[in-house]
């Protein structure tokens, strides 16, 4: 299937990254189905979607009528198998090989064998994915960064099965979700991720050997290198339990100390101190 005749893209997963997704494709004029567990889960993954467009349509990013139409393309449901007549699937479930696993075997059951099966994972390797199905030609990442409405990067990992015409349609649908392109290979980390997680892992130990304090460090980066936030609010951002399990990922992929994740980030997460959506990470943000 050529990318310019995708009219409907399925979803699994609504937490912090589908429901960002679900936003973007459906912002993008395309109809999405998304499938979550159950209906609680289902219900707070509608109300992220509509929290988030509520925040644009404030910061003056989207109009009441296209809010409108977007959110009437929605389509969500408690049962993957509602996403068979769809014409490309992203995955953005929790982070276990083991869930992704049977989730893309299911997937590949029920969908057109022409359908392209993405992932959103952030670091676990596709290729595992591809070995459920019989369509390792047509699996790829698409790597959303969080928020996926207003970060503008996708990176499209290709496995040593995927083919070329599934990263050129991988690439065209980013463009046709607003999104600029990079392409890396199946390897944990991807691009930003390998980067990202020891500057991450360094503040913290920064911050747990009383070098500085949160906020210096944080003003530091801002200031000192332009980010939009610095390095302990913008774990709060992704979420610290998420970040321990990229930074496992990478060590046991490379071994090299500088990914593993740090005992304070442990610690915290043991304590249920996972970020903003928490409440408590390195900052407090109330109930
Ligand atoms: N919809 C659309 N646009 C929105 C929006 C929404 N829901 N919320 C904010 N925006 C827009 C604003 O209009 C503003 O646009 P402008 O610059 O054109 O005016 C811009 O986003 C910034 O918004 P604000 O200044 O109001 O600040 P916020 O506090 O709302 O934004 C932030 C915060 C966008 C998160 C910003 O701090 C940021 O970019 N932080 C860095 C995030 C980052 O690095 N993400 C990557 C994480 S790594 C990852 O995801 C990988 C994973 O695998 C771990």
């Amino acid at each position: 299937m050529k990318a310019e005749d995708v009219a409907t893209v399925g979803v699994v997963g609504c937490g912090i990254m589908g429901s960002g997704i679900v936003e973007v494709a459906a912002k993008a004029g395309l109809d999405v189905v998304v499938a979550e567990l159950n209906d609680e889960a289902m219900a707070r993954g509608r109300s992220r979607v509509e929290g988030s467009m509520a925040r644009a349509l404030e910061r003056g990013k989207l109009e009441p009528a296209a809010r409108d139409e977007a959110l009437g393309r929605i389509t969500d449901t408690t049962s993957v198998n509602e996403l068979a007549e769809v014409d490309l699937v992203i995955e953005a479930a929790t982070e276990s090989l083991e869930t992704k696993k049977e989730i893309f075997a299911r997937l590949d059951e029920i969908t057109r064998p022409d359908v392209v099966l993405a992932t959103n994972t952030s670091s676990l390797p596709i290729a595992e994915l591809a070995t459920v199905t019989k369509r390792g030609d047509r699996i790829v990442g698409m790597h959303f960064f969080n928020p996926p409405p207003v970060m503008k990067l996708l990176e499209i990992v290709r496995t040593l099965t995927t083919s070329d015409e599934t990263v050129a349609f991988a690439r065209m649908m980013g463009e046709r979700l607003g999104k600029t392109t990079v392409l890396a290979k199946d390897r944990a980390g991807f691009i930003v991720n390998f980067l990202l997680i020891p500057y991450l892992n360094s503040a913290i130990t920064m911050l747990d050997e009383g070098f500085a304090t949160r906020e210096d460090i944080d003003t530091a980066v801002e200031l000192g290198l332009g980010h939009p936030m610095g390095p302990l609010k913008l774990l709060d951002l992704i979420g610290l339990d998420t970040a321990v399990h990229v930074a496992n990922v990478l060590y046991d992929e490379f071994k090299d100390p500088t990914y593993a994740a740090p005992t304070l980030l442990k610690r915290m997460v043991t304590a249920g101190y996972l970020g903003r959506k928490s409440g408590r990470g390195f900052y407090d943000y109330g109930s």
